[in-house]
């Protein structure tokens, strides 16, 4: 009999698609994919790719950057449910209402927002150039960020720069408490901690780096470190150890685990190629305006 993995390259040929993945997707649907990368790794793979069809494993506010960004292609999140409760902590209406609170705001949303949330912004940003878009709003104009507070607050602290900012939060890196890292750190006194900027400010404040899930990648392959100290989402081990096999890396935290992340895996990559499903579109009316934010970002990064 056929595995699954077998059965999912056979009808990813037939139907011409390509498998993407999120660093945080569960082991098995890391290990199919065609590429696997960070947030804005995975938004310009899909504009640039020839295939019409997409497998976007991931959560749903990622699959949407990549609608928005290639209307024309196909779309599939394999579980219609895999969202992003962050994403779900600021509304358009809330946005519009605090932009009217501070008229000529420059309004940056960090991509874990809604497409409707994108189409009130100026700017978009990752983790990966949150700094860099930052710094491109002149130093006499205000900015309100949304909706992350921990990302926010590190801009904040790193540019010393004022900004308004949302109080939304990833509920998975706030799980992750100082004593773990207080412990991780007195078992391996030689690791180097690397934090995602999500994590809230005491993590932050004890990392040795702070990086984007990408960033992680190219750290730990560049750096002569033997040992690492990974607090984010635990699917992060699964390159980083493959890809790194002289060194070791040691999860923080088993709380450090998105159930959004891990909804997905191999049968529903199946049924997504069988069926074409679930296909993420976005109204036009909202991707024009959302699209202005991500190709702005897109130009600066
Ligand atoms: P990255 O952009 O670093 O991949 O982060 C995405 C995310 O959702 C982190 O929780
Ligand atoms: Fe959202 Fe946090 Fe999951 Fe990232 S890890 S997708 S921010 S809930």
């Amino acid at each position: 009999m056929k595995s699954i993995e077998d059965k999912i390259q056979e009808l990813k040929k037939e139907r011409g698609a390509i498998i993407i993945a999120h660093n945080y997707q569960p082991d098995e649907v890391q290990a199919i994919a065609d590429f696997t990368g960070d947030s804005l790794e995975l938004s310009q793979k899909v504009a640039e790719l020839d295939e019409e069809i997409v497998v976007f494993c991931g959560v749903h506010f990622m699959a949407e950057t990549a609608a928005i960004l290639s209307p024309e292609k196909t779309i599939l999140l394999p579980d219609q449910f895999a969202g992003c409760p962050m994403a779900d902590m600021i509304t358009a209406d809330q946005l519009r209402a605090k932009k009217a609170e501070h008229p000529g705001a420059v309004v940056i949303c960090y991509v874990n927002s809604s497409a409707a949330v994108k189409a009130e912004c100026d700017l978009c940003c990752t983790s990966s150039n949150a700094m860099k878009i930052v710094s491109s709003v002149p130093a006499d104009k205000e900015i309100i960020f949304v909706p992350d507070t921990h990302l926010g607050h590190y801009i904040q602290e790193e540019l010393g720069r004022e900004m308004i900012i949302w109080d939304g939060y990833c509920p998975t890196h706030s799980r992750i408490r100082e004593e773990d890292i207080r412990r991780e750190k007195d078992e391996h006194p030689e690791a180097v901690i690397m934090a995602h900027p999500e994590c809230p400010q005491g993590i932050r404040d004890m990392a040795d780096q702070l990086l984007s899930t990408g960033q992680m990648i190219t750290f730990a392959s560049e750096s002569d470190h033997k040992e690492y100290i990974v607090a984010t989402e635990m699917g992060m081990l699964y390159r980083l150890r493959n890809e790194n096999p002289g060194k070791k890396f040691y999860s923080v935290s088993e709380r450090a685990l998105c159930p959004n992340m891990k909804k997905i895996d191999l049968e529903k990559v199946f049924w997504a190629l069988e069926d074409l499903q679930h296909r993420i579109t976005v109204p036009d009316e909202i991707a024009k305006k959302a699209t202005r934010s991500i190709e702005a970002m897109l130009e600066l990064s």
